[in-house]
């Protein structure tokens, strides 16, 4: 049955299986039945010899006493081009080694562990057959080490927490972690090299955290289930791509993209799949003009809802959110997840109504559903909701899942664990059949799934600008480019211009405001103020947001450093069209930009930088907006103040 078994075997082993342009180089070796890998970037070692192994409940741990059968090794040259996204072409090129273990005791158990070097990532996987004694079990622990030097700085956020992804990063050193983090966990280690630890292709499995062991080594720590399991599974069966990115540089990590290269290609015919940008029924809730609940200042009723889809059509956006549109919003929303019916709408909104007067003006309506975490009462309901929005035509849909932890099964359960991994992936997949995307908030981190499932445009998945008037700082904006969007894009609902706003003060300035739309991207991008500030107030400012492309050809990182700034070009992907995105924390700084990434010929250059008074605190609203001419020849020096930023649309001229 199992061909290979009965090849060669062997008790002690050593492999260098080396990434195609020789950079990076990972060290495998089978010693006394056990294994190690380490990882070499230019032969200085990053990651020095460490342990992989799986425990499995009720029986002995699988990687221990293990003799090698058979290992393949080969290459792979591929550009994948991604349907949508910061970068349309990305290589997949690696070498590949295979190991197939069996065990030398009487369990002869068997098992694989598959490498892929790139030349800017390591990656590996456990893959295990099914074998006669051996069909269904249950995961203990996975004991997969990342033995980095101790004294590397990490930029972490805790994991287990109640606002699960939400928190401030913060900066220590590998030996002051006392408690586990989530991936991407971005290290710079002392010789100088950027890592981000994550994984890629999570499904069916908790999501890993990262904890350091007595001894001071990194190790997964996958969430756990209630039972204290992290995951039963039915064999065959294969971990999520444990994934080593590595970069000479922070600006290096941005751009990393192998995530999506582990994820499988598309899984069917997702050519009906759009990038969004959308306005909302939403702020007005958060400065406390209007509510969710129905009353007398309900955001989400029809007659506001073609006000908005009107203003949608004077501003040029092509998409309108609507929350708060049905029942079960009523008193404190957090704790009734139980009342929220997701076909029942509200008396003073009609579904049918505004769907219809969307389709008229051309509005894609971008439905809602809270969860707010009651998965039980919601996947009850699921397929019905999701026919109700598609049999109006409502081709996108943000769910949410707020909410400390979610009730699965009547048990409460975290958000990253094997259920609620599977929750989620039932909704993207629901979706797909519905030919609807997705933008979740509250997500399961990303881990590139959307190569897969295109269909799921966004996530948030991180602090939002919802934080703002109070719980965020300027840095904060400067880390995520770094650490979760290395996960993949995020709905961080840019544009809130009315920055002074008595209930929710933003720490930025306008122009940074503006910025956002190029330093984050997201596949479904939200202008997030109301429309009447837009059009009333900032008109000219809101050009930069109408014209800025949600899916874009190619993206170069300019310059930053992780937590005090971040400079990034994109070029639209349907026009020969870049534009430029900048933010620094609190300290304010000039940068010295050099064009030659354009293409030969001029460029129409609108700029919106800070004026020289600008702060975040003080003048939120000085701005010096410029036209001028450039070419590649050309470079620019842009001044953004403490909490700032610029932002420029660099539209290609018809002549020179
Ligand atoms: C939290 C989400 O992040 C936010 O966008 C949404 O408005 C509220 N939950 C209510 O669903």
């Amino acid at each position: 049955m199992f061909k290979w078994a009965t090849l060669f075997t062997r008790k002690e082993v050593e492999r260098d299986i080396v990434s195609p342009n020789g950079q990076l180089r990972c060290h495998f070796t089978l010693k006394s039945g056990n294994i190690w890998y380490s990882v070499y970037r230019t032969d200085k070692r990053i990651i020095a010899p460490s342990r992989l192994s799986i425990d499995i409940c009720g029986e002995n741990p699988l990687g221990h006493n293990l003799k090698l059968i058979r290992s393949l090794t080969r290459t792979h040259q591929e550009t994948i081009e991604m349907p949508w996204g910061e970068d349309r072409f990305i290589p997949n090129n690696y070498t590949e080694s295979i190991f197939y273990f069996s065990e030398n005791t009487s369990d002869k158990r068997i098992f694989t562990l598959r490498f892929k070097v790139f030349d800017d990532a390591v990656a590996f996987r456990y893959e295990i057959p099914p074998q006669p004694k051996f069909r269904q079990i249950s995961i203990k622990d996975e004991n997969t080490e990342f033995n980095i030097d101790q004294n590397s700085i990490v930029w972490k956020i805790p994991a287990y927490q109640p606002d699960r992804y939400e928190y401030n990063y913060e900066k220590a050193v590998i030996h002051e972690l006392d408690r586990p983090v989530h991936t991407p966990l971005t290290i710079k280690t002392p010789n100088g090299y950027y890592l981000a630890i994550h994984e890629a292709a999570l499904y069916n499995y908790g999501s890993m955290t990262i904890k350091k062991t007595e001894k001071g080594i990194l190790k997964t720590d996958i969430t756990p289930l209630s039972d204290g399991t992290r995951a039963h599974v039915v064999l065959p069966f294969q971990t999520p791509w444990r994934l080593i990115m590595v970069a000479g540089s922070a600006i290096e990590l941005t751009t990393n993209r192998t995530m999506y290269a582990l994820n499988d290609a598309p899984s069917g015919d997702f050519s009906w799949v759009n990038t969004l940008k959308f306005i909302g029924i939403w702020w007005a809730m958060y400065v406390g003009e209007w509510t969710w609940a129905p009353g007398e200042r309900h955001g989400a009723t029809t007659a506001h809802a073609k006000e908005y889809i009107d203003a949608a059509v004077r501003l040029g956006v092509s998409g309108l959110l609507i929350e708060g549109w049905n029942e079960g919003w009523e008193g404190d929303w957090l704790e009734n997840g139980i009342n929220n019916k997701f076909s029942v709408a509200t008396p003073d909104f009609n579904l049918e109504e505004v769907a219809s007067y969307a389709r008229r003006n051309k509005i894609e309506i971008v439905g809602h559903h809270e969860t707010v975490g009651f998965i039980d009462h919601y996947e009850k309901q699921l397929e019905d909701a999701y026919n109700y929005y598609a049999a109006n035509g409502v081709h996108y849909i943000k769910t949410g899942y707020a909410g400390s932890m979610m009730l699965i099964h009547g048990r409460r359960e975290f958000h990253h664990s094997q259920l609620g991994v599977n929750h989620y992936q039932k909704t993207v997949e629901l979706a797909a059949r519905k030919k609807i995307c997705l933008d979740i908030h509250e997500p399961i981190k990303g881990t590139g799934i959307e190569r897969t499932w295109p269909n799921l445009l966004s996530r948030e998945g991180a602090r939002g600008q919802e934080y703002e008037g109070g719980a965020l700082s300027p840095s904060h904006a400067c880390y995520l480019p770094y650490t979760r969007l290395l996960s993949g894009g995020m709905d961080y609902t840019s544009g809130i211009l009315d920055l002074a706003n008595s209930v929710k003060r933003m720490s930025t300035t306008l122009a940074r405001q503006l910025a956002y739309f190029v330093t984050i991207y997201s596949g479904m991008q939200m202008a997030a103020d109301r429309p009447f500030i837009y059009e009333e107030r900032f008109p000219e400012e809101f050009e930069f947001i109408r014209a800025v492309p949600t899916n874009f050809e190619r993206t170069l990182p300019l310059a930053g450093e992780i937590g005090e700034y971040y400079v990034v070009a994109r070029k639209d992907r349907d026009t020969e069209d870049w534009y430029i995105g900048g933010v620094t924390n609190e300290s304010g700084r000039r940068v010295h930009l050099t064009l030659d990434f354009l293409d030969s010929g001029a460029y129409e250059a609108t700029i919106y930088a800070d004026a020289e008074n600008a702060h975040y605190r003080d003048d939120q609203f000085a701005i010096v907006k410029q036209r001028k001419h450039v070419g590649r020849q050309d470079s620019l020096d842009l001044y953004m103040a403490p909490g700032g930023g610029f932002a420029i649309r660099l539209k290609r001229s018809q002549s020179v």
